[in-house]
């Protein structure tokens, strides 16, 4: 075929109306196959994502996939059909080259109308296609940071935390504000690496559980703080534990201390209390051997007055070159479950039986709930269909006249620790009872957790003093 074949051709099918070759190569770009599939993935791609939008903003549709393909998958569909399309009139413009039309043709001459039309028309449409793909870069930006969308997506592997972050004190603060923080270095860092837990959710090679403590999690200085102020003066905060026992379900042992949070006294002007390791001019220290923190073989002190110390717990030993590092105390050493909060079997039973949601007139319904309670199912399904009749039996071996009596109670009892257990216990991501423990306080001292590791008064300083462990440091009797 020569050029005038494919001129004449062309013309047949157009003889009203006369092109220059401009005209026909844009043109040529759904003629080809090639512009044909770009403009056809350009406009099914951009028709969804106008829907997709619409319905997600109306909240019509709750689904994060349907988030995933509206902000993600098709905004990457009209990217690459709008990448195809000049391709294609690329091709098409080697095409007339090789016939021999002169490049002067190919020239856009603004002084001609057809040729002003399609330039005017061809930027419209660039503006108009830009502005879509910047709101719907927004809007997906924003749907990337949701809490939703961290806790959704990977459902098998982020149900637990986003579960437990929903009854929690932040339960309305996003992942990204305590796991990215503000400035565009973390942003960078944690869509890389968000990227890379894309991947391991995708060949399944996550761990499970996902390790604590979270060795990567930026410094509580820029995520904490930007909330909440070390300076802030908590003063005293009274708690009440209430704890029952096997013997006796119907009256509790109940401690109620004030806790001296403590931090910038306004009275004295100086830091005071358990707030007192973040202070400005105070810094702890310490030296972990293990990864989850609890083996602390050195503390470092820094007061306020200038002095320094060193305590050492002498039977910890130190393994030459591991990459054991000191680390400087903050609010996650404290607080390290300041929102992913995972309860223990006795502390729920016990409030079970306190709320009235466990009869506590039932004799041994404390022992047979945490014997139900603590075995290990091996699935959550299997957990659903046993636990409340695994209940009933053990009731029932006691006793089968009072079981039963309480039949009614024995099953709201079981309805209600059913309910912990699935809010608490994760088969699937090996999560059990005390996979994940906070350091609050010294009520799981013996397994390493919480305020003993370094108040154990074993830690020695040259001079023998320890750190103490007098009750009356931390808390004491509410006036
Ligand atoms: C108030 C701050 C805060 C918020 C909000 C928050 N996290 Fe965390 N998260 C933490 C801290 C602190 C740790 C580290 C715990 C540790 O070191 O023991 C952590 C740990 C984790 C871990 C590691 C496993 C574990 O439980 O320790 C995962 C996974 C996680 N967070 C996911 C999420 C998701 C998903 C959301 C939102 C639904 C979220 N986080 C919201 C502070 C937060
Ligand atoms: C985006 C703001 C924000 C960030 C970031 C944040 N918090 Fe909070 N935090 C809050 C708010 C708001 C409350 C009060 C919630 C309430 O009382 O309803 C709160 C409450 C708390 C409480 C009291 C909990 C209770 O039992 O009442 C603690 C402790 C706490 N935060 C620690 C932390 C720690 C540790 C971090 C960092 C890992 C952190 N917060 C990050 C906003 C934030
Ligand atoms: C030495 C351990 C420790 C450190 C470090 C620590 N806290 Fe606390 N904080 C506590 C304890 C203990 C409580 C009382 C807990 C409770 O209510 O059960 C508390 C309570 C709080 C409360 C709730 C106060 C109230 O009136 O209910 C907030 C908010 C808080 N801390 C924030 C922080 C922040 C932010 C940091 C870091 C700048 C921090 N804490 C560092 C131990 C610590
Ligand atoms: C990493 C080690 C470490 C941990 C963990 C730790 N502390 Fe301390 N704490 C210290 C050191 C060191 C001192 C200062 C001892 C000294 O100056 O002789 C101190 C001092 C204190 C003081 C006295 C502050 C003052 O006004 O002088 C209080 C109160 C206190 N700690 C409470 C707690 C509580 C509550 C927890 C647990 C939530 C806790 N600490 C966890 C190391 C630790
Ligand atoms: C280093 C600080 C510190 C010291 C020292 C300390 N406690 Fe505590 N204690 C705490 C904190 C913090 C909590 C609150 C934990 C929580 O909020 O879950 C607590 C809670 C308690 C509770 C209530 C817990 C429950 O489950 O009933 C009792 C009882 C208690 N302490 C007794 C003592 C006694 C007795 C001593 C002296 C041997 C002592 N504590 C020394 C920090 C301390």
């Amino acid at each position: 075929m020569s050029a005038d074949d494919i001129n004449s051709k062309e013309k047949e099918s157009e003889v009203h109306v006369h092109k220059g070759p401009w005209g026909h190569i844009i043109r040529g770009m759904w003629r080809t196959p090639l512009g044909l599939i770009g403009v056809v993935i350009t406009t099914v791609s951009i028709t969804l994502m106008i829907i997709g939008f619409i319905v997600d903003t109306l909240g019509l549709v709750d689904n994060p996939y349907a988030a995933i393909f509206t902000y993600m998958i098709l905004p990457a569909g009209m990217m690459l059909g709008l990448a195809i399309i000049p391709i294609a009139a690329f091709l098409r413009r080697r095409q007339f080259y090789k016939f021999g039309i002169s490049k002067e043709h190919l020239h856009i001459n603004l002084s001609d109308h057809k040729h002003r039309r399609w330039v005017i028309g061809f930027i419209a449409l660039t503006v108009i296609n830009f502005a879509i793909l910047a709101i719907i870069g927004y809007e997906g930006y924003h749907f990337t940071d949701s809490s939703y969308f961290c806790g959704k997506v990977c459902h098998t592997v982020m149900d637990p935390e986003y579960t437990a972050y929903q009854r929690s004190p932040h339960a309305r603060v996003a992942c990204v504000e305590c796991h990215i923080g503000p400035g565009a270095q973390w942003f960078v860092r944690a869509k890389i690496s968000g990227l890379r837990q894309v991947l391991a959710v995708a060949t399944d090679s996550f761990s499970r559980p996902v390790p604590a403590p979270v060795e990567h999690l930026r410094p509580a200085r820029d995520t904490c703080e930007h909330c909440h102020w070390p300076e802030k003066f908590h003063g005293k905060k009274i708690k009440i534990f209430t704890h029952f026992d096997n013997d006796d379900q119907v009256n509790p042992e109940v401690n109620e201390i004030a806790l001296h949070i403590g931090g910038r006294n306004p009275k004295t002007d100086a830091f005071e209390g358990i707030h007192w390791h973040v202070s400005n001019n105070v810094e702890v220290s310490y030296l972990a051997v293990d990864k989850k923190r609890t083996q602390i073989a050195k503390v470092r002190v820094k007061r306020p007055d200038g002095t320094e110390d060193e305590f050492v717990k002498s039977d910890i030993e130190v393994p030459e070159g591991e990459d054991v590092e000191w680390r400087i105390m903050d609010c996650i050493d404290c607080h390290n479950r300041p929102t992913h909060v995972y309860d223990m079997p006795e502390e729920r039973v016990d409030f079970g039986l306190l709320s009235k949601r466990i009869n506590p007139e039932i004799p041994g319904i404390r022992e047979d709930s945490l014997t139900v309670i603590r075995k290990n199912y091996a699935t959550k399904d299997e957990a659903n269909e046993q636990i409340v009749s695994y209940l009933l039996e053990l009731q029932t071996q006691r006793d089968v006249e009072t079981a039963k009596k309480y039949e009614e109670d024995i099953k709201r009892a079981g309805e209600f620790i059913l309910e912990v257990y699935n809010a608490n216990v994760w088969p699937a991501m090996n999560i059990g009872w005390g996979t994940y423990q906070m350091h609050l306080g010294h009520q799981y001292a013996d397994e390493g957790y919480g305020c003993f590791r370094c108040h154990d008064e074993e830690h020695e300083n040259a001079n023998g003093d320890t750190i103490t462990q007098d009750c009356s440091l931390c808390h004491d009797e509410p006036e």
